[in-house]
Parts: C-alpha cells; structure tokens; sequence
C-alpha cells in the first residue's frame, strides 16, 4: 500500500471527530421528532437504555475492528480472518458498510442543503431581498441541487486536507460552537411563553408506553443512526486511534456525548415547539399527535422565528447554522468511509480520491432531487432501515464469532491494562457474541 495514513493527534481530537460524527441531524432532527412522535419522556427513557446497552458494544466492536487493522473497514477486517470465507465474508461486511455511508451521504447532503438555505433566508428578508427569501424556503429542483453541491463542496474540501488537518481540526473548531449555540438557544427559549408547558412534556414519561414495539424499534434505529454504526465511519475512527489510547472509556465518552446532545435538543425543540402553540401555531396533527418530520423543522419553528420580531431573524439564523454544523461534522465522516477505502486499496492519491467520490456522491444526490418522490423516502429506508442494522449486526457477528478472545483482549488491553478484571470485560464479549446480533436481529425481523 505504502499509504502514509495519518491519525488522530490526540485524544480530544478523536472525541470531538467520533462525536462530531454521531452527532448531527440525527440527533438535533431525529431525536426529538421521534420523542415527539413516540410519547415524550418514554422514548427517551427506552432511547437512553437502548445507546447504552446495544449501540455502546456495537460501537466498542467497531472501534476494536480499525484500531487493530490500522486500515479501512474492508482490510481491517481482514486481517482479523483466517481463510478465504471469512475473507470473504468481511469484504461484504466491510465494503456494504462503504456503500451505507455513500447512500447515507447522498440523502443527508440533500437535508443539509435545506438547512443551509434556511439558514441565509433570514439574513436575505433583512437585507431586503423578499423574492430571493421566499425562493429558498419553497422546495424546489435548482435550489435543492444548488444547496446539496454547496454542501458536498464543504465537505469534500475537510476531508481533502485528511484527517489531522481536515477532520480533527474542522470537529475541534465546530464541535464546541455546535454545543454553545445550541445552549444559548435553549436558554432563549426557556424564557418564553409556554415552554414550561414543552418542558413537561418532554420529561413526563408515560410508562404505558415503554414496551411498544414500534416504539423499541424506532428507539434502536435512532441509537444505531445516532453513532453512525454499520458504516464503516466507526471502523475508520477507530484505525486512527493511537495504541496508547482506552478505547473502552473513549467509546463511552463520545455515546454519552452523543446521548447528552441528543436529549439537549429535545430540550429546545420540544419546548419551542409549545412556545409557537402560545403564539397560535398549530403544532398537534391531527390525530391528536405532535408534529413531526420536516413540518416540524420548515414549518412550526419558523413560524416561531417570524413572530419574535426582529430577534427572531438571528435566533432563525442561529438555529439553522447550528444544524448545518451538525451535519458537516457528521457528512466527513461518511466521506472518510468511502475514500479511505479506495486510497488504501487502489493506491490513489487522498485528493483526487475524495473529489472523484464526493463528486459521484453528488451525481446520486441530484438523481435523487430530480426524482424526489420516488427516490427519497427509498434511498433513506434502504440505508438506514435496512444496510445501517444488518451491517452492525454482521460487524458483532464478526467481532464475537471470527475473532479470537485472547486476540480481542489483547488489543483492548493496549491502553487499558487492567482491563480483563473490568465488568466491562466480564460482560461486553458475552453481549457482542449473543445479546446484541439477537437483539438487532429480533428488532429487525419485527420491523420487516
Ligand atoms: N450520526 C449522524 C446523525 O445522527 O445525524 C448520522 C450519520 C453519520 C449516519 C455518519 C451514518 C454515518 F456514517
């Protein structure tokens, strides 16, 4: 290969780009529509069981696969096989993962350009331009083509520098404004109208619901979109962290970064969304449920933005700027899949690589603008529904079936001497051989 590869520079760099990756549209978007749309506090509480319990090992199972293959997730994992079959079977493993995250970018930069044309509306009103505000926030082929290659222009340019200069020093310096703003936000809110009410809301649980199977199901689907597992980004996380490093504390680190920020945003969204019923919005459907989905992000919040007056234009801005930094934190990530992949692979050079890839992930984002209807809802299902699970799942299968136990352990140990007397050691092979394949697998079989 004879590919310098580079790595994290340091322990803080690794967490602020693994949680850069996990948190994103998922969970400032995801989260709180699907609380919203699942009975408030039962979802999180479900949700908070799920991210720790079956994503943190699945994740621990992804970052073990890069740090010990020092490679992308195809050759990384195998290095971990002993014949042809299991070869085999971690190329489909590893290179599904890949084309995952490509369909996964496809989509995500087509939300991330609304997001970043909301976020210029506002600034537009207020220079006067009414014809060019009203032009970005109606649907429409050029604008949504325009957006998705301004987008995949950012993105692309990170990941370019590689992962020290590119995505270390990009999440270090957006990681943390992501975080102030959305607490300055949360703040603002609060002292509104009826976000008392919201407040509520969001954090009385209703028991009765806890066990709903359509509510696990969408709790373990966020969990996994959340840390972006199934992938391949978690695999090529994990190949640039440093043998020095305690993989075990760092995965807990950044899920519970990730959880944090997650039911941060349900903290904004939830009570906002009842401040804009005080000021007459409509925000219950109606078969009596809140609004979710794009409703909620284009349409209630806005309406909220527009009757604060003139404030209401940097709160707007500041909202959407905040989403669209969530998501390019997160779109590096599933760019870095991909390129890795075909760098160390083919012997490409880094640049030419992600322009090329980037590029082609562009084209199938504008199939998708231009057959919105039909493509969509499909490309998002076929990724996440689907690839995101399965693919986790055979990662688990791989890690607790393939490999050998004293090979695992020896490579936690690095980093974490005293590891095989943890409860962590005790419990985590166990559950990646036989708890988390059969809990994503029952999920899953019930979901079809
Ligand atoms: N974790 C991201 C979010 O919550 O928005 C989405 C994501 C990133 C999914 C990277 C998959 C991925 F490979």
């Amino acid at each position: 290969m004879g590919v310098s590869r580079g790595g994290f520079s340091s322990r803080f760099g690794f967490i602020m780009a693994a949680a850069g990756s996990a948190v994103g549209l998922g969970n400032i978007w995801g989260f709180p529509t699907q609380t919203a749309s699942n009975g408030g506090a039962a979802f999180v509480l479900v949700y908070l069981v799920l991210a720790f319990c079956l994503a943190y090992p699945a994740f621990m199972a992804e970052l073990l696969i890069g740090r010990y293959g020092q490679a992308n997730a195809v050759t990384s994992m195998q290095k971990m096989s002993r014949n042809l079959w299991q070869k085999r079977f971690a190329f489909v493993i590893g290179f599904g993962g890949i084309i995952c995250a490509a369909l996964i970018l496809s989509f995500y930069g087509i939300l991330a350009g609304w997001m970043m044309a909301y976020a210029i509306e506002p600034i537009s009103k207020l220079l006067g331009f009414q014809q060019a505000a009203s032009w970005l926030t109606v649907q429409s082929v050029p604008r949504d083509l325009i957006f998705s290659a301004l987008f995949m222009m950012l993105t692309i340019g990170i990941i370019r520098r590689g992962v020290e200069q590119g995505i270390e020093k990009w999440s270090k310096r957006l990681m943390p404004m992501l975080i102030g703003l959305l607490i300055l936000l949360i703040i603002y809110v609060f002292t509104l109208d009826g976000a008392r009410e919201g407040f509520n809301a969001y954090l009385n649980p209703d028991f009765s619901r806890v066990l709903e199977p359509d509510l696990l199901i969408s709790a373990l689907g966020q969990a996994f979109f959340s840390l972006s597992l199934g992938t391949s980004v978690m695999i090529i996380y994990g190949s640039y962290i440093a043998k020095k490093e305690n993989l075990v504390t760092l995965a807990a680190q950044v899920t519970l970064i990730d959880v944090s920020i997650a039911f941060l945003a349900g903290l904004l969204i939830i009570p906002a969304m009842y401040v804009a019923q005080a000021q007459g919005v409509a925000i219950f459907a109606e078969d009596g449920s809140l609004i979710s989905g794009p409703n909620l992000v284009f349409d209630v919040l806005p309406s909220l933005f527009a009757g604060m007056g003139d404030i209401g234009v940097f709160v707007a801005f500041a909202f959407f700027v905040l989403m669209s930094i969530a998501a390019l934190t997160s779109s590096i990530s599933m760019l870095e899949g991909p390129v890795s992949f075909v760098v160390e692979r083919h012997n490409i050079e880094r640049k030419k690589a992600t322009t090329v890839i980037g590029i082609s992930i562009l084209l199938l984002s504008a199939i998708i603008v231009v057959n919105f209807d039909l493509l969509f809802g499909l490309v998002i299902n076929v990724s996440t529904v689907y690839g995101q699970p399965i693919i986790a799942m055979l990662c688990c299968i791989f890690v607790g079936w393939i490999w050998y136990r004293n090979e695992i352990l020896a490579e936690i140990k690095q980093g974490n001497e005293d590891v095989e007397h943890s409860f962590f050691w005790k419990i985590w092979p166990w559950y990646t051989k036989f708890v988390c394949p059969t809990a994503i697998g029952l999920v899953f079989w019930h979901s079809l």
